[in-house]
């Protein structure tokens, strides 16, 4: 070893480094505090999507039974990562606390579903958030009123009471609901948006907008497909 090595282990006077870093051990007991209470609040939030997960599957599961139909076709789900959480609240201008998290963000918690027609869409929403123990907070109607872009979607935020050993928690949810197409131009337009670091051309712009624009067509011509269907043979549906 040459004297330049510095000696790791058990070399070092751990007293010594203490007392020299005083400060910091002490931020380090605070910083274990606020973590683990950012990880018990993210075990809420994850708890809630279950909660409106199972809420959303006892409805298709119905649906499967009763009219031979599932209006979803899969869900996704995600709790926001600490950085993309610490990003948008600085992003916002609002306090980086906890208390913050729970006002400020209603997208910590996410579920998106993807159902098979755009009438599916509505009678899931509608399902969902007329339950007694759901609160709509908001809804965006991006398919009503898709974004420039193109994007179609349609976002709701409920509010959903999850009970913990010591009470309950009312927990915000965000849940995308959208068409396996609307998912498909999404999916695909963020990654290229990703790409190029959200600076797409213009002429590439106008490309994706006009994709959506073919895939609502599609998207309701597959509606009326289903509806025609649905009407020539309704004993199928009970
Ligand atoms: P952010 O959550 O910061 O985006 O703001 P917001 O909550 O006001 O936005 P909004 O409800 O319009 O959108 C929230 C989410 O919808 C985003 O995080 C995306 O998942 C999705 N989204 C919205 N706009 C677009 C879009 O143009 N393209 C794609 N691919 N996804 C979008
Ligand atoms: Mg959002």
């Amino acid at each position: 070893m040459d004297e330049n090595t510095v000696a790791v282990g058990k070399d070092i006077d751990l007293e010594t480094v203490i007392l020299q870093n005083v400060d910091l051990v002490e931020n380090i007991g605070a910083f274990k505090e606020v973590a683990e209470q950012f990880q018990q609040l993210m075990m809420m939030y994850s708890c809630a999507i279950r909660e409106v997960r199972t809420k959303l599957e006892v409805l298709n599961d119905e649906f499967q039974v009763q009219r031979s139909h599932n209006p979803i076709s899969y869900i996704k789900y995600r709790v926001k990562k600490p950085g993309s959480i610490l990003e948008k609240l600085k992003r916002r201008g609002y306090p980086v606390t906890l208390q913050s998290v729970e006002e400020n963000l209603h997208d910590v918690a996410g579920i998106r579903v993807i159902c098979s027609y755009v009438q599916d869409i509505y009678m899931v929403a509608d399902m969902l958030t007329s339950q007694n123990d759901i609160t709509l907070l908001e809804v965006k109607d991006y398919i009503a009123n898709p974004k420039p872009n193109g994007y179609r979607s349609l976002h709701l935020v409920v509010q959903i009471p999850v009970f913990f050993s010591d009470g309950c928690k009312l927990l915000k949810v965000e849940v995308q609901i959208r068409t396996i197409a609307m998912d498909f131009w999404a999916s695909l337009e963020h990654q290229l948006k990703y790409k190029t670091e959200g600076d797409v051309p213009d002429s590439i712009a106008a490309e994706l907008k006009d994709c959506s624009d073919v895939i609502a067509n599609t998207d309701q011509r597959m509606q009326n497909i289903y509806n025609t269907l649905k009407k020539d043979r309704p004993e199928k549906e009970n």
